[in-house]
């Protein structure tokens, strides 16, 4: 079987005019473009798919970086990449980061080093040295669910906002008259957001103030020990918006210690709309993310800019929607 080499003696250039003929990429003359691929043609040389990747630092793997693994939230997201990237002839490698910089950092520069055929990311703690670092690897990359905004990568975000809008008017509606909300991390965007929601309902209220706000990891132990801190705080609260379903089931455990009945005495909108927050006693109600489309979106997204020799971004908002449950179904006798 003919090699590179063969190719290159029979046209009578070196073997990287050859690759750069090949991979189109470099400056070629005319006539040396014409003598490369008669010589290919003569020799029915194919070239070597592994050594082509490595050339053009593209491969049919994508790596998939996920800030957490133990929030189904994630996992779910990832099911939709992988279902999107097996149809497509895509593998996808996946990398965890626990929310840790240096275990991201690490696998931005393993992936990079790996002539990876792109990444998905999930990321709230990157840094501008770090988004520069992705930008250097120079192949696709997506960014999903935590983004850095930026019009240099592809992004797919939901409306945060307008979620912590819905939620807390719900609330109202629901005839709740002293909400609390538990928001996320301090430096999450998405967080940031659904908290601005929330303020922007309940903000000009004249019982409002901020400490009816109080902080919490994406988890169900911080949930709990948030909604213990702010059951302390404010014995007349009656419900509560949490930035994700993890924190609500934490609420949940923590009003049924209390002696709290849900929805009666006090009724939780989630966030996010994991297939859990839908298996509790009660149920929780939620502003749903599309999950499994942001998952699907970002691939198709991944896939689209490895195929196009013009590459440009989209930026993505989807719309999120209320899950109506039992823990905001109050009798008209338990609205005072
Ligand atoms: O549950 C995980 C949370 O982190 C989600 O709300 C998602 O939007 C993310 O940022």
């Amino acid at each position: 079987m003919a090699t590179i080499r063969d190719v290159a003696k029979r046209a009578g250039v070196s073997v990287a005019t050859v690759s750069r003929v090949i991979n189109k990429k470099g400056k070629t003359t005319k006539e040396t473009e014409a003598l490369v691929l008669k010589a290919i043609k003569d020799l029915s040389y194919t070239p070597n798919m592994m050594a082509q990747g490595l050339s053009n630092r593209r491969s049919t793997t994508i790596g998939l970086i996920l800030p957490t693994i133990t929030n189904p939230f994630f996992p779910e997201i990832a099911r939709a990449v992988e279902d999107v990237a097996r149809k497509n002839g895509y593998n996808v490698l996946l990398c965890n980061t626990d929310d840790k910089r240096e275990k991201l950092l690490d696998y931005i520069h393993t992936l990079g080093s790996q002539y990876i055929g792109g990444i998905i990311i999930s990321a709230h703690n990157m840094l501008k040295e770090d988004f520069q670092k992705l930008k250097q690897l120079n192949i696709p990359v997506v960014m999903m669910d935590r983004v850095l905004e930026n019009k240099e990568f592809s992004t797919i975000t939901v409306a945060n906002r307008e979620g912590g809008r819905m939620a807390a008017a719900h609330l109202l509606d629901v005839g709740c008259k002293r909400i609390a909300h538990i928001r996320g991390m301090v430096n999450e965007a998405n967080a940031i957001k659904r908290m601005w929601g929330y303020r922007d309902i309940v903000g000009k209220l004249d019982w409002f103030d901020m400490s009816w706000i109080c902080e919490a990891e994406f988890s169900v132990q911080s949930g709990y020990n948030a909604a213990k801190e702010l059951f302390i705080r404010h014995s007349d609260i009656d419900g509560i918006f949490a930035s994700n379903d993890l924190i609500a089931i934490g609420v949940l455990k923590a009003a049924y210690e209390w002696g709290k009945k849900v929805p009666e005495d006090i009724a939780i909108v989630g966030f996010d709309g994991i297939d859990m927050s839908g298996l509790t006693v009660p149920e929780i109600t939620t502003i749903e993310q599309p999950i499994y489309r942001i998952g699907e979106l970002a691939m198709l997204e991944l896939i689209r800019q490895t195929k196009e020799v013009n590459k440009y971004t989209n930026q993505f908002e989807l719309d999120v929607k209320l899950t109506l449950r039992e823990s905001t179904m109050r009798s008209q006798s338990a609205e005072k």
